[in-house]
């Protein structure tokens, strides 16, 4: 299994925070593991010591065949990652910054070139091909630090939320250079908090929480067992909040989440369109204006709040919309830890 990636029982320890508390990963050669988690779960942790950069307190690695503890050297040979936090020098240009990757890997210094020159493309760089990349936006260092894991095709691929600050039409142009990547038969260990990314990439889904795998499957496994449909109802005015409430009480089965600034309110449900027939005649009732209802499948995001009791994606919608669902469930908002 030259590609795959296989984990059993990782343990790491910063003071008395277990970052790791035990985590097996399996990911088959030629295969996209997506690794979830709310912030401060482990995941970076994780790449982190598969990638050879940090020694876990106890466990066992093997990536791409190779003993990630006993030969750490060979494991960086046959990797490529992508950080959370980019590996850019800021002082050469982008053009520069590939070539020297690729020198580093020992590419001639024409192939280097020639490769640097396809990736700038492929990553909308041209135009800013010579400029330092101290000039950069967020999201060109980005797009420049997921660029320079490329320059070598390695076997086994590792993106800490190689998207995170990417606006969406880079964003699915990034998805699609991931897809002609695993197409060609690159194993891949991503992390990601767009469940939708998760979605579309991953075989598997591994989803982790105070260092601990809390659950596993496809993305369909995870939806499944989630639960089935979901009502979502926005009402006109803040007032009329605590009467839909009481109706999705009545006629939901579990707990309504709050959005409050959104004025949304979700209830799981079964019944479909009769029940959803219902549920408007009992708002009507009551006076309660609704600006938009619907129902719905579960998400993925769904999967995650339920597992978590933190909506994903908080850091950047961090409105309280989400913010808030997680707070009115049982185990409440964790503080976000900020390391960025
Ligand atoms: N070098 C370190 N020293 C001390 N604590 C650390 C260190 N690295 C990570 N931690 C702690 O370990 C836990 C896991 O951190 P990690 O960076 O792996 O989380 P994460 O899942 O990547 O989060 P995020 O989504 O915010 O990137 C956190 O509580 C973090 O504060
Ligand atoms: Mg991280």
């Amino acid at each position: 299994m030259p590609g795959a990636i296989h984990a059993e029982g990782l343990v790491k320890t910063f003071g008395d925070v277990r970052a790791l508390d035990g985590v097996d990963l399996d990911v088959p050669e030629g295969t996209v593991l997506g690794l979830l988690g709310p912030n401060g779960a482990g995941k970076t942790t994780a790449v982190r010591v598969l990638t050879t950069l940090l020694r876990p307190d106890s466990g066992t690695a093997v990536v791409a065949g190779i003993d990630v503890l006993k030969k750490p050297n060979e494991v960086r040979r046959s990797i490529g990652l992508s950080g959370q936090f980019a590996a850019v020098d800021e002082y050469l240009t982008g053009r520069e910054n590939l070539q020297m990757v690729g020198q580093l890997y020992q590419l001639g210094a024409r192939d280097a070139k020639a490769r640097a020159g396809v990736l700038l493309e492929r990553f909308n760089l041209g135009d800013a091909a010579d400029r330092p990349a101290k000039t950069y936006s967020g999201g060109m260092r980005r797009r420049l630090d997921l660029a320079a894991a490329l320059v070598v095709s390695p076997p086994v691929m590792f993106m800490d939320e190689p998207t995170t600050g990417l606006d969406p039409r880079n964003r699915q142009q990034l998805w699609d250079v991931i897809e002609d990547l695993v197409a060609g038969g690159t194993t891949l260990l991503l992390t990601t908090q767009y469940l939708e990314e998760a979605d579309r990439l991953a075989n598997d889904i591994c989803v982790i929480d105070h260092g601990r795998v809390i659950a596993r499957g496809t993305s369909d496994e995870l939806k499944a067992r989630t639960g089935g449909e979901r009502v979502e109802v926005v009402v006109h005015r803040a007032e009329e909040i605590e009467p839909a409430r009481s109706v999705l009480t009545a006629l939901g089965e579990g707990e309504v989440t709050v959005a409050r600034l959104s004025r949304k309110l979700t209830a799981p449900v079964s019944g479909g369109a009769r029940l959803l027939a219902e549920i408007i005649r009992d708002l009507d009732a009551r006076g309660v204006e609704i600006d938009d209802i619907a129902l719905r499948r579960p998400t993925l995001d769904d999967v995650f709040l339920s597992l978590t009791g933190h909506a994903a994606e908080i850091r950047e919608n961090g409105d309280a919309e989400t913010g808030e669902a997680g707070a009115e469930r049982p185990r409440g908002a964790r503080g976000k830890e900020e390391n960025r």
